[in-house]
């Protein structure tokens, strides 16, 4: 059964996580976070865009010489990130509530763009990548990083077994890699798995247009 992932539904959820959500993901998740912003290969003066930032965990990882624009579904979210810039006087970083699937910047606007575990908590991916790809400059740099559908039948069978609960929690289990990649015209330069049990893909891919 496929149970579709509301805007409402990952508005309320977040809003939920907002006060708990370092607690709980900061250490699980570290180790590719800072694989992600390495492989960004972030330059200085680079324009950067990071969707679904959340709390702004990554921040820390960011080299100061960049221009960073952070934007979220989540004003509760935002709020911690809003924080963290601020305890860590970032004044590169400009933060804005938005919806990742109809993105406020123009065409061709950031040298690079970074998701980190948000492209399976979207409701719409395939709308997500397709606004990553229109406001990053031809040439320029797409990370994604996120659990995918595992390709092992079994664990791919539990991952939809347990979809439509996720679902219901804010994210999808079995969002697969390769026909998302497909249907948005991106072909990965580079996947490595990552964090605990390899469990999480870390994808990057040239923004070819
Ligand atoms: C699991 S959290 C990841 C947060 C952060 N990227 C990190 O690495 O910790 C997913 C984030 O995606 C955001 N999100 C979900 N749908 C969105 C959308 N359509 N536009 C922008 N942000 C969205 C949620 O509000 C949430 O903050």
């Amino acid at each position: 059964m496929d149970v579709a992932l509301e805007k409402r539904q990952v508005e309320r959820a977040y809003e939920l996580y907002a006060p708990v959500y370092d607690f709980i993901f900061d250490w699980i998740f570290a180790p590719g976070r800072a694989a992600a912003i390495k492989q960004c290969g972030i330059v200085p003066s680079d324009t950067v865009l990071e969707v679904g930032i959340g709390t702004g965990l990554n921040l820390p990882l960011y080299p100061a010489t960049c221009r960073l624009t952070g934007i979220d579904l989540s004003g509760e979210m935002l709020d911690k990130a809003v924080e963290r810039v601020q305890n860590l006087a970032m004044p590169n970083v400009t933060l804005k509530v938005m919806d990742a699937t109809s993105m406020d910047f123009g065409d061709n606007e950031f040298d690079k763009a970074l998701a980190t575990y948000t492209i399976s908590a979207v409701p719409d991916p395939v709308a997500v990548l397709r606004e990553m790809r229109r406001v990053v400059k031809p040439g320029g740099t797409l990370v994604i990083l996120n659990h995918f559908r595992s390709e092992r039948r079994v664990t791919g069978w539990l991952e939809d077994l347990v979809a439509p609960v996720c679902t219901r929690l804010g994210w999808k289990s079995n969002l697969a890699l390769k026909p998302l990649l497909v249907e948005v015209g991106l072909t990965p330069e580079l996947v490595h798995q990552v964090n605990m049990f390899n469990g999480w893909r870390l994808v990057k891919c040239v923004n070819r247009k």
